[in-house]
């Protein structure tokens, strides 16, 4: 275990926000982090787990040891009628995981390709996009706790996944209290692939698609191709414009305060959840308060979509941070809603 101290993060957040890491360990399996415990001088620090950091705003250097999650592997550990359970190294980069599945005749992740960061991070954000969430194809994982040193692992239902959340992004007040964050990092994650495999198509952009080519039965890989046309067309890539993807969540309404508003807002977009509750889309919020396009300092709109933020170069996390202050005010004041950031704020 070797601890480097003094490493830049610009790298490893997909913003490219300049900041440091104090200290950094690179976790590569559970003894990395045993020997961190071991030493007593790091055993009782705070300490900050660094996925593939394409869901955190750096506000200025790291002062907790950063551990960087370098978990690597893939294997197919069951292949029965019911699935295939394939599991996967945390530090293991998603999208080209999705790839590989799909390449060895999984099919099941297709429509959550080219989602930026790491498979550590997908239990942990519960990821999302284009009808299917972690949580459909999550089997079960394994963490270790960063206090004991002892490796665990949970199901679904001890995960407690919700839209974009779950117990990793809660922290615990006291011992025994719900909340893993600070406490827990991730090793490797079991997805479940159902057989037989069932497309996804409800999204609207992909039923254009389908409009598009004309055809109604698309492949595993024909969606997979869809998701990353669809992307890349409203999406900035981290390597060429910094950004985290979505800034905010998208926000749920009852359904009398969606009436109140369409009354006002007739062309606002919304969707009808299972639970009765309204979705309304962020973007378009943030879009009808006029800032696509606009600036604070280097952080602005991403012009072809207005829930994401970006970096337009040498932009700083308190210069992202006023961004989305300056977003959530003006949403509030024009439609008395609350948007809530989607990444973490360090
Ligand atoms: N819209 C606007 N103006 C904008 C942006 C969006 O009017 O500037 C409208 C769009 O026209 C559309 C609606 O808002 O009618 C929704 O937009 P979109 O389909 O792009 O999806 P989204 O709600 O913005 C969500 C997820 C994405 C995920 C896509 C596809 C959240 C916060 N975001 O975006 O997830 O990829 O759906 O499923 O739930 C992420 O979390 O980082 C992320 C990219």
């Amino acid at each position: 275990m070797i601890v480097e101290p003094n490493v830049s993060l610009a790298a490893h957040n997909s913003f490219g926000i300049v900041a440091k890491a104090r200290a950094l360990v690179r976790v590569r399996s559970e003894d990395d982090v045993r020997a961190v415990l071991r030493e007593p001088k790091l055993h009782d620090e705070p300490k900050f787990v660094l996925g593939g950091g394409s869901n955190i705003v750096l506000t200025g250097d790291v002062k907790p040891l950063v551990l960087k999650v370098e978990v690597a592997g893939k294997r197919v550990l069951s292949d029965t009628a019911r699935g295939t359970v394939i599991e996967a190294g945390a530090g293991e980069n998603w999208h080209e995981f999705v790839t590989w599945t799909l390449e060895q005749g999984f099919p099941g992740l297709e429509n959550l390709a080219l989602i930026p960061g790491t498979v550590g991070a997908t239990p942990v954000q519960n990821v999302g996009a284009y009808g299917v969430e972690l949580q459909d194809r999550f089997e079960s994982l394994d963490a270790i706790d960063l206090h004991t040193g002892q490796v665990f692992t949970l199901d679904a239902g001890q995960c407690a996944f919700r839209y974009r959340d779950s117990v990793f992004k809660h922290y615990a007040a006291k011992e025994g209290d719900f909340g893993l964050a600070g406490r827990a990092l991730v090793l490797r994650v079991r997805y479940l692939l159902p057989k037989p495999w069932k497309p996804v198509l409800d999204y609207l952009d992909l039923q254009r698609k389908i409009k598009e080519t004309g055809i109604a039965e698309p492949t595993p890989k024909q969606i997979y191709d869809w998701v990353c046309q669809i992307r890349s067309g409203k999406l900035p890539d981290p390597k060429v414009i910094g950004n985290a993807g979505s800034f905010f969540k998208n926000p749920t309404v009852t359904p009398e305060q969606c009436q109140d508003i369409i009354a006002r807002e007739p062309n606002i977009v919304h969707y009808p959840m299972p639970d009765g509750t309204v979705k309304l889309a962020a973007g378009w919020l943030i879009d009808a308060c006029g800032w696509k396009g606009k600036s604070v300092g280097n952080a602005g709109v991403y012009e072809k979509q207005a829930l994401v933020l970006v970096n337009r170069g040498g932009a700083t996390g308190g210069e992202v941070v006023t961004l989305a202050r300056a977003i959530q005010t003006s949403v509030y004041e024009r439609f008395g809603i609350r948007l809530e950031p989607e990444p973490v704020v360090v």
